[in-house]
């Protein structure tokens, strides 16, 4: 065989003179994500974000907004501590998954959207299950209250907006890291079973996708990059068709059509841009040494009896991020349904890590909700039942319950440190006030 053959000085001549230009594109580095985006896309990708859209919108190519939608833009929901934030329960997306029992037209996982263009678009549960009200939605309190009796065939539950700050880290975590976080789960979890030194019932695993690809968004991670996520949020919440995505049609009227595509790709990748360049959430301490010592007490406290299993501060070369990015079984009481956001992950084809254990996520598993900027995103949870921190560490069960118990048994002090601590894990503070927008 012959040997490459190294490169030689005209050949970098050439290859810098292909790359001038690149140069001249990248204006400056996304602040948080190693990959460059331009001051000019992430510009645009701020007024698409922020716009309220609306029917036929001069912005889009097709119909514009819907004709089924949550919300009329993305900041609607995405706005706690500034453009890119958590949101509301008010603002909570409706799921539905059905089971295989079911004799229903809709498809079997699904958004219930809770407005619609037209009245006689408007979606409402009775067309997922005939069992279901005749509204678009449930009080989560209701959903939540696990004494009711309801219909094995359908689950209804509720998904609650994360914030976005540092999901451009995410996005270019290397496969490699999530599959070193897997196994390192899983040699603690045979080391109990030699020395029962632990008694840690962690385990923890990726979200292998049909694609082979791994999951890194969304709380049961069902999407691998920012820029799909980006894809099926205009699609799904907007009803704004594109490339990778055809707009949600409403489920009472699935031969739906409408002319042309919404938004172009590059739209799509300005606004994906716009997310990118968002600053990740930081640590901010406070000034005097009373508190900042009991916020180090909380700190240590929290890797001690275990939270830090899952919420690893370090991911891969990401500091202070608190997760893992792998799906863990949080127990029966935060079950939800087997239904998606926007989409069904088929059972996986593609099986190349030995330790993997490549499934559907079951209702019971989640993304180890990462804890930057956790002080600046209540309510918690996947749905948002938990108002404040400790709720939501107390509703903590499954792998996660003899970690919750330890929490439940400390001292009022020792609580409170970590409460502490989990209070200076800040959103990114906000430099840009949303901008009106410029029709083209
Ligand atoms: C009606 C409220 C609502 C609107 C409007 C909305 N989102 Fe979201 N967003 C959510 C919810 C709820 C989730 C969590 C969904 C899930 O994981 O099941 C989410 C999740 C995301 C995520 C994944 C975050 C992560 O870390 O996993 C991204 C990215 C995102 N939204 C971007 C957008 C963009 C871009 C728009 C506008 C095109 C938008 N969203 C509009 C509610 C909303
Ligand atoms: C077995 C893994 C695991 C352990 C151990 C664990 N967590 Fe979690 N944590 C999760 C998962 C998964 C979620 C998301 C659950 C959901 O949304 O229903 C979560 C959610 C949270 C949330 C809500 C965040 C949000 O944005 O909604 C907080 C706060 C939290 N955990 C703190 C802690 C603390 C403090 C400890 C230690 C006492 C701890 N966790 C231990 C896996 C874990």
């Amino acid at each position: 065989m012959a040997a490459r053959s190294p490169m030689r000085p005209a050949h970098w001549i050439v290859l810098a003179l292909v790359l001038a230009p690149a140069w001249k594109v990248v204006e400056r580095l996304g602040r948080s994500g190693p990959k460059a985006v331009s001051a000019k896309s992430v510009a645009e990708g701020r007024i698409l974000f922020n716009h309220d859209w609306t029917v036929n919108d001069p912005l889009t190519k097709g119909d514009g907004l819907g004709p089924v939608f949550n919300a009329t833009s993305c900041l609607a929901c995405h706005n706690q501590g500034g453009a890119g934030g958590g949101g509301p329960v008010a603002r909570n997306v409706t799921v539905y998954g059905l089971s295989g029992g079911s004799t229903s037209k809709v498809p079997p996982s699904g958004v219930v959207h809770q407005k619609a263009i037209r009245p006689e678009f408007q979606e409402t549960l009775n067309l997922v299950h005939s069992s279901l009200p005749h509204e678009p939605s449930i009080p989560l309190s209701v959903l939540t209250d696990r004494s009711r009796t309801r219909s094995p065939d359908v689950v209804i539950t509720q998904r609650n907006t994360p914030a976005l700050f540092g999901d451009g880290l995410i996005d270019a975590v290397a496969d490699e890291t999530l599959l070193s976080h897997q196994r390192e789960h899983s040699t603690a979890a045979r080391l109990v079973g030699l020395n029962g030194a632990r008694d840690s019932k962690v385990r923890g695993r990726i979200a292998r996708l049909a694609d082979g690809r791994i999951g890194r968004f969304g709380w049961k991670l069902e999407f691998a990059t920012l820029n799909d996520f980006v894809k099926a949020a205009c699609a799904n919440e907007l009803g704004l068709s594109n490339p990778g995505r055809p707009q949600a049609v409403p489920l009472g009227q699935l031969a739906y059509k409408s002319e042309g595509t919404d938004l172009t790709d590059e739209q799509c990748v300005m606004m994906t841009d716009f997310i990118r360049d968002l600053a990740a959430p930081t640590q901010v301490l406070p000034s005097d040494s009373k508190s900042r010592s009991q916020v180090e007490a909380g700190h240590t406290l929290f890797a001690k009896i275990g939270c830090a299993d899952c919420h690893s501060e370090k991911l891969g070369p990401i500091a202070g991020i608190f997760s893992d990015m792998l799906l863990h079984d949080m127990g029966v009481e935060l079950e939800s349904s087997t239904g998606y956001y926007g989409s069904i992950i088929p059972q996986p084809t593609v099986r190349n890590d030995k330790f993997a254990v490549s499934e559907q996520p079951t209702p019971a598993e989640w993304r180890t909700a990462p804890l930057w900027g956790v002080a600046d995103s209540a309510p918690y949870l996947h749905d948002g039942r938990a108002a404040s921190l400790e709720d939501a560490i107390v509703l903590h069960g499954g792998e996660a319950s003899d970690v919750a118990v330890r929490f439940k048994e400390m001292s009022g002090p020792d609580r409170d440190a970590v409460i502490a601590f989990l209070k200076t894990l800040r959103a990114p503070a906000q430099t840009e006030e949303p901008k009106t927008l410029a029709v083209r």
